[in-house]
Order: C-alpha cells, then structure tokens, then sequence
C-alpha cells in the first residue's frame, strides 16, 4: 500500500495569547510575550509533538487598544534566532512586512536565520493590514491594498534572486591557495523594478534547504494570486470544513494555473482546538477563558479588524452596523468576511463582537473528535496540515500528548522528522540556485 500523505502541523506561540483576556487566566505567565522561556518550552513541545514548524505573527502598529499580546511582545527573527539554538529540528517562520521593509535587509535576515538554524528558516510575507503602520514609518500615507500586493509581488522576486547571490559551491577557502572563493560563482542581481533597485550581491550565502520557506497569509483575491505565483505555504483560518474545501481547492487550483504542481503548496488553516478529557471539560475550559472577555474588550478587539474603528458608539442589541468600506484597505478578506456572516445570520453588534473576541474552535471536545476531525479536513482536501493556536499554554501539550498519539496510530501522522530542514519535512523541493541551473542547461 502506498505511504499516506502525512498531515503537517504548525504551532503559533503568542505569548499572552490571540485572546484579549487570556493573560488574566491564572495558567497563563502574564509576562509570557517577552518571555525567553516560555517561548522557549513551547517550541521544545512543539518539537517533541514532531510539529513542522513554530509560527510567530506580527504587527507594526500600536495603540492603547491593542490586545495585551501586541503591547510589549518580541520581533519574530530575534525570537526565533534564541529558538534555532535550543531545537534542531523543527521549523521557525516569522512574519515580516513587505510594506514596510528593504528586501536586501529581509532577505539578509532570513538568509542569516537560515544557515543559524542549519535550513530551518521561513517567512511568513505580510503586507501589513493596520493603517497605522505608515505613521512609524515616516510614510505619509498607507499603499492601497492592491499597490501592497503588487509591492508583495516585486519584493519576493528580489528577495529570491538575492538569495542566489552565491551558488552552492562558490566558497573555496583554500588556506595554501588564498583563494577564498570563486568569482564565477558569484552574481550580482541588477534589480530595477517599479517599486525597488537592488544590485546585489547578498553578503550570505544559501543554506542547506536553498531558500527560507515562503508563508503567505492573506485571503482575498490579490493574497490568494500571490500564492499560488510565489508562496510554499499558506496560513489561513476558516469557520467550516466547506469554506476550507473551497479555498483549499481555489489556491490549488490557482497554483496549477500559474505551472506549478498542487503539491508546491501546502494549506494550513490555523485551528483553535480546545481540549478536554470529556465534552463537559472541554466546554468547560472554554467557557472558562470566554468568561474572561468584557463586551468593551470584545469592541475594542473587533475595532482593529476595521482600522481601530470605535464600535462602543453603536446599540449592542442592534443589528451589525453597516460600515461601506471600512476595513477593505485593512484586513479585507477578514472584514468581508466578519460584514457578511453578521449580514447572513442577522448578528447583533453584541454577538459580531463576542464571536471574534472568543470564537468557539469546531475543534473542541474529546482528543478522539478533534483527531476525527482533522482526518476527517485532511482526507476531503480542506487542509494539507494546520497551525495550531492554543488560548493556554497547557492547549499545545495537551494537543501533543492527547491528539497525536491518535494520529500516529491511524498512520496520518510522523513518527519522527524526515529531515532536518523545513523544506525536506513540509516536502518542499530545494529550489535550484538560478545561476547553476543556468549553466547545466546551456
Ligand atoms: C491567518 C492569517 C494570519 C495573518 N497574520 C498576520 C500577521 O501576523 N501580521 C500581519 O501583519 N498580518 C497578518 N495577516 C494579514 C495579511 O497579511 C493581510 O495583510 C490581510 O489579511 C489583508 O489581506 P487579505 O485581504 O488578502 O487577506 C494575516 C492574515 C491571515 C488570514
């Protein structure tokens, strides 16, 4: 019988939590976003769960509103830098915006990632959704959601062709010879684009797994193209098995189009699952972390979805507020999202508001139903793999010890590592430096 497909898991460590309110449980260490530790512990359980990868989001803008979480938390790559020196095989995928960044500074970072952590490296392209952004730096105004797509675009192409600066055997350090490296083996990217003019070359060479993985994590029209043109992965969220099938199919269907193989893309919804011995515990441990979140809390965490609009002077008890449109330059897929089901199921205010703060995981119960439940997303082609993002830190352990277990046995999930590079346990193919390619093809 023919090996199964192997499901893929990612782990996103957000200190305090994506909650607004889960710093307050008393499991959670309330200085857990720049906590060392803690982020160590949670990528070592992570690695012990055999997880592909850990995933740190991030944002760039601020205000008083913000979930405590975005307050006072660490940049991705220098987090993720600590992380490469105490694991050895799992991924590290950090977020970084393409609005608001050079590529030869990024592509250098992630270079530098990559050969600390011997092929372990990924980034997760944002194009930064909060307005705000422009204001830390120095821009007068926010690009437009599609001009930031099209920035995306440019950008990965410089970042990719920086990252082939050197192939793979240019370095000779011959102490006798003094010859430190071949010249031939050496280019310069001469880059002029509309948005950007590199001309290289990059001062770090590929690491083993060729180039960092490449995350994408928007959902509208614009962030679904860029995937399938550019990305390796995809990290989205879903309400339903049939809205994951939809995109899962769309974006492979995309992907194909642009003369890729289905299988150059991995789909990684991001799950809450809630776990509990019984169903009783599991809502209860639910319950116990939605009882945490004021409706003001709940206003204030829907209000950054939609530019930090200020929903507290709307009726609570009254139908969703109609909003033009208000969060289309910001988060657009989540904001059309968020404006249609309210529309669909005739939403309160109230309910829109508590829905996101603390949205019930479908993924919550016993350890057999949420592994049901992920074969069951796995085998229909809604997800290739999921990013797992736990409310309590206790959530990922629970998920390692209670949930993979069960998948192991059923022969869905690994054992231990295939490799030791990002690339080789998502399945990914090295992508060939440009220039060698070149010259075997000539
Ligand atoms: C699952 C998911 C995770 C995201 N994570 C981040 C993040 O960590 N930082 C960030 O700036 N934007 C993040 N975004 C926002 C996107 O990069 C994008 O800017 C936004 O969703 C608007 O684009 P879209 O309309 O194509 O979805 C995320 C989006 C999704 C759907």
């Amino acid at each position: 019988m023919a090996k199964r497909k192997q499901i893929k898991f990612g782990a996103l460590i957000h200190g305090v939590g994506g909650n607004v309110s889960a710093w307050r449980h008393p499991e959670v260490p309330a200085d857990a976003s720049v906590n060392v530790e803690f982020y160590k512990k949670q990528a070592q359980t992570a690695e012990a769960g055999k997880f592909d990868l850990v995933f740190i989001a991030d944002g760039l803008y601020i205000n008083e509103k913000s979930i405590p979480h975005f307050l006072n938390r660490f940049e991705p790559i220098t987090i993720l830098s600590a992380l490469a020196a105490v694991t050895s095989k799992i991924g590290l995928v950090g977020t970084l915006s393409s609005s608001y960044s050079e590529p030869f500074t990024v592509a250098r970072q992630f270079g530098s990632l990559d050969q600390i952590s011997g092929g372990r490296a990924g980034w997760n392209v944002v194009t930064s959704p909060l307005e705000g952004s422009a204001k830390n730096y120095s821009k007068t105004e926010h690009p437009t959601h599609d001009e930031r797509y099209k920035i995306a675009e440019e950008y990965l192409e410089v970042t990719r062709g920086l990252w082939d600066s050197w192939e793979d055997d240019a370095f000779i350090r011959n102490k006798e010879t003094g010859v430190f490296f071949d010249p031939a083996k050496l280019h310069r990217l001469d880059h002029k684009g509309k948005y950007f003019s590199v001309q290289g070359p990059l001062n770090i060479a590929r690491s083993k797994q060729g180039h960092p993985v490449i995350f994408q994590a928007g959902s509208s029209e614009s962030g679904k193209n860029l995937a399938a043109k550019s990305a390796d992965a995809v990290f989205t969220g879903h309400d339903s098995i049939e809205e994951a099938k939809k995109f899962y199919k769309d974006v492979k269907d995309r992907t194909f189009a642009y003369g890729r193989s289905a299988d150059d893309i991995a789909i990684l919804p991001g799950i809450g699952p809630v776990i509990g011995r019984t169903e009783e515990e599991a809502e209860q441990k639910y319950q116990e972390i939605a009882n945490l979140v004021s409706i003001e809390n709940a206003l204030d965490y829907l209000g950054r979805f939609f530019d930090h609009h200020d929903f507290s002077q709307y009726p609570l008890d009254e139908p969703f507020p109609e909003l033009g449109d208000l969060g289309s330059n910001s988060f657009r897929s989540g904001t059309d999202r968020i404006k249609k089901i309210a529309k669909e199921q005739n939403l309160t205010l109230r309910q829109v508001a508590l829905g996101s703060a603390t949205p019930r995981s479908a993924f919550t119960g016993t350890p057999e139903k949420i592994a049901d439940l992920i074969q069951q997303w796995h085998e229909e082609e809604a997800a290739d793999g999921f990013i797992i993002h736990s409310s309590l830190p206790s959530g990922l352990d629970d998920f390692v010890n209670l949930v993979v277990p069960i998948l192991q046995e059923r022969g869905l999930y690994r054992y231990d590592y295939e490799s030791d590079t990002l690339r080789g346990n998502l399945g990914l193919p090295i992508p060939a430096n440009r220039y060698t390619a070149a010259k075997v093809n000539s």
